[in-house]
């Protein structure tokens, strides 16, 4: 395994780097506190190719590897995390799962514009519906009903917390077609968002990652065509679980790329502010705290981008992402947390950043798969 970067991917990390600094930076504070959709910034990523980083140029993709889309998250995830998470989506989620297991029709008709991220010069996005009221980390318990009409599929239920939810065109849905066959029996469907019967909820009043875009979903009665369907019927289950090991490794690269931010602010600040007569970096409290975010950050990296390098060689990742995230987002936590601690009164108010990163820092210990859901992963497959 290499452990240097290569030139391109130095390359992206560098324009991931900027574009978060000029266009992400201005204004994050305020599309935190008011909940605003960061469209611009999105339109800006999908400009860059960031919006279907993986996918082979043939599909309206960037034809990078996992790395390079590792270190973009990351350094996005440093400054704006919400922007991270609708790039994350669009990218592991969706642009992956159509084009591995769609066919060339719904590659040519969805995957193209998902992966380019706009269509006719508008935002087109994708969005991934698992999750339901009462099926979160029990993904196998789906509500949301597929019926076989012979000429069309017809859905109904709720999907709930679905990032992209009202910004995305297109939605991945799981959902179930037949009870008695339980998890062999959930279909996936590919579903516009402007089909009649498909309605979205209100967007979730959130503790972090607030200007992403969360909504819950209803169905009913939609007609999906046949051809819509994403394999064979009863692959829906697996095509969830194959889909969000590589979302890990998105989000474990958000986590990591929060942690990272709020250590750069907390290192910053430490050399700044004085106390008792010198800076408060000079303080063995405070260089602690900075040596342990520093090595919990460093160790997180490593796990993260092993579980890339994996998933670019053809190697099982779902363990190793599995690992990544459960660390990283618990580093994230931690780094966060001090990073408030380190900044005293002024990591508790906004105008510092770090408080925000410590909120949005939460959620990658939930979504896609929670730490505990990502321990029985990792427990089953050690003792197998
Ligand atoms: N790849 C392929 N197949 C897999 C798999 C994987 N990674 N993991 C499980 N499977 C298969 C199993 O082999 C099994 O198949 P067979 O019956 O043919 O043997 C089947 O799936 C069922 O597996 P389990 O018996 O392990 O199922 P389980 O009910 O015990 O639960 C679980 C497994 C890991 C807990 C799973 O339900 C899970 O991952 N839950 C969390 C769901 C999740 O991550 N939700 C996130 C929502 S999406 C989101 O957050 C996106 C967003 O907007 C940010």
């Amino acid at each position: 395994m290499e452990l240097t970067l290569t030139e391109e991917q130095i390359m992206i990390q560098q324009a991931a780097k900027d574009y978060a600094q000029q266009s992400c930076l201005p204004g994050v504070i305020e599309r935190d506190e008011k909940q605003l959709f960061a469209k611009e910034q999105i339109m800006q990523l999908s400009e860059l190719g960031f919006m279907g980083m993986m996918v082979d140029p043939n599909y309206g993709g960037a034809g990078l590897d996992t790395i390079s889309y590792v270190l973009a998250i990351e350094e996005i995830s440093k400054v704006d995390a919400s922007v991270a998470v609708c790039m994350s989506v669009n990218n592991s989620l969706v642009c992956w799962g159509l084009e591995t297991y769609g066919t060339e029709a719904q590659k040519q008709k969805y995957l193209s514009p998902i992966a380019q991220g706009k269509k006719d010069d508008e935002l087109y996005l994708g969005a991934f519906l698992l999750s339901e009221p009462e099926a979160g980390s029990d993904a196998t318990s789906q509500r949301t009903t597929v019926e076989d009409m012979g000429e069309y599929f017809l859905l109904n239920g709720t999907k709930n917390w679905i990032t992209n939810g009202s910004s995305a065109s297109v939605y991945l849905v799981m959902a179930q077609a037949d009870h008695s066959k339980g998890h062999k029996g959930i279909n996936t469907l590919i579903v516009e968002k402007n089909w009649p019967g498909v309605s979205v909820g209100a967007k979730e009043n959130k503790m972090g990652i607030r200007s992403s875009d969360t909504h819950s979903i209803t169905f009913t009665d939609v007609k999906v065509p046949k051809e819509n369907l994403i394999r064979e019927p009863g692959f829906g289950f697996q095509f969830a679980m194959k889909t969000l090991d590589g979302g890990r490794i998105g989000i474990a690269a958000q986590a990591l790329g929060i942690a990272g931010g709020a250590y750069e602010r907390a290192l910053a600040y430490s050399k700044e502010r004085k106390a008792f007569g010198k800076e408060i970096g000079q303080h063995q409290a405070i260089q602690f705290k900075l040596a342990d975010m520093a090595t919990r950050i460093e160790a997180a990296r490593l796990l993260c981008y092993k579980a890339a390098w994996e998933k670019d060689n053809g190697m099982d990742y779902s363990v190793s992402a599995a690992m990544a995230k459960l660390y990283a987002s618990e580093a994230a936590m931690w780094v966060t947390t001090n990073a408030v601690q380190v900044h005293g009164g002024y990591g508790y108010v906004k105008e510092y950043h770090v408080e925000r990163m410590m909120r949005d820092a939460k959620i990658t210990e939930i979504y896609e798969g929670t730490s505990e859901v990502q321990r029985m992963v990792i427990g089953r497959s050690i003792l197998k």
